[in-house]
């Protein structure tokens, strides 16, 4: 069984060939890189001019032919509009063309699949911190349940936002955790966690009406932040009484991030575990092996009722493949 899945929700176009057996025969991928603010429209031009030969290259590289494709999943949603039009636009003709079973996939339940996946994590809480997703999930009750999420903005865009206003190329973030380490003075930002939730405007604003050093504020701005997430991923695993935690999203990359949940981790008897970078950001394997895992439960969709979700909810799915 071959499954070719599209990853097309923000940044990142991608496409990838995996079998039913968990192997990802390919992973391709390009990323719009932004000069200023987010232009859904201009992500969505450089994913049409790049998708079908990221298409073709999947299948290639995966060694097999078109005619070796059973299943076509693609991202769903959440997203933005444009980019997600573009994705599903392509998924629908080779589904038409290739005659062939379509999936459409919640991107934030494909990052913690393949992170199951790559990982020997079973049933964990996943903590996803992108650049527009901040949330905390965890399977429940047949379905994946967000114990606490961001109420404004993605962390990822946060730091990428206060890295443009401080002249820093985008992303900021491995920019942000590098001049962090140079940092010393913990500067008093706005801690907001509010019941499960949690807030990251009004931290970059205080932050930016700071005289510091640079490095100081990068570091103060991590060491608040990821508390902020620490605590609320604390409170879900006691919540939900796991003892996994699984990283998902480009963020969770930051070496200082992964030190903090090690410790947190370790003081509750719990393990904690992360997928390789290719499979932290945003790729096409994890959209593909979800809609193995989907179309194996016996789910698919037919191209008239294969509409986008730009705000497409984790706990919307039901989760009939566990
Ligand atoms: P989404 O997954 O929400 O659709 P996205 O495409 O922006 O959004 P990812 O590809 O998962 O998200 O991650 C990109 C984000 O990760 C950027 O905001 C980037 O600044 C951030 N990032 C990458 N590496 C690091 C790091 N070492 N420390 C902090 N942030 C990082
Ligand atoms: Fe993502």
């Amino acid at each position: 069984m071959y499954v070719l899945g599209l990853e097309g929700t923000a940044h990142t176009i991608g496409a990838s060939v995996v079998t039913g057996e968990g192997e990802v025969l390919s992973n391709i991928s390009e990323t719009y890189k932004e000069k200023e603010g987010i232009h859904p429209r201009e992500a969505a031009n450089h994913h049409s001019s790049k998708v079908v030969k990221i298409i073709k290259k999947s299948i290639l590289d995966a060694g097999i032919g078109k005619k070796d494709i059973d299943v076509i999943a693609f991202s769903q949603g959440p997203g933005l509009g444009p980019c997600l039009r573009t994705t599903a636009t392509a998924a629908r003709s080779l589904s038409l063309s290739l005659d062939l079973p379509l999936v459409g996939v919640n991107h934030c339940i494909a990052h913690l699949e393949i992170g199951r996946l790559r990982t020997k994590a079973e049933n964990p809480i996943l903590l996803y911190v992108s650049g527009g997703n901040t949330q905390v999930i965890a399977f429940s009750k047949g379905r994946y349940r967000v114990f606490g999420e961001t109420l404004d903005i993605g962390l990822g865009n946060m730091l990428d936002k206060f890295g443009r206003e401080k002249g820093m190329k985008f992303p900021a973030g491995p920019l942000i955790e590098k001049k962090a380490k140079q940092g010393e003075k913990l500067i008093d930002l706005p801690y907001s966690v509010k019941g499960m939730d949690v807030e990251f405007s009004g931290i970059m604003t205080a932050a930016l009406n700071k005289d510091d050093a640079l490095e100081d504020l990068c570091h103060s701005i991590q060491e608040t932040t990821f508390a902020m997430l620490i605590e609320v991923t604390e409170r879900a695993l006691a919540h939900v009484r796991k003892d996994e935690v699984l990283l998902g999203g480009g963020v969770v990359q930051n070496k200082r991030l992964q030190s903090m949940i090690r410790t947190m981790t370790k003081e509750r008897d719990a393990e904690w575990y992360v997928p390789e970078p290719e499979f932290c950001v945003d790729n096409a394997a994890m959209i593909a092996w979800t809609g193995y895992l989907m179309h194996d439960a016996g789910i698919s969709i037919s191209v008239e009722e294969s509409n986008i979700k730009q705000n497409f909810r984790t706990d919307e799915v039901e989760v009939t493949w566990r």
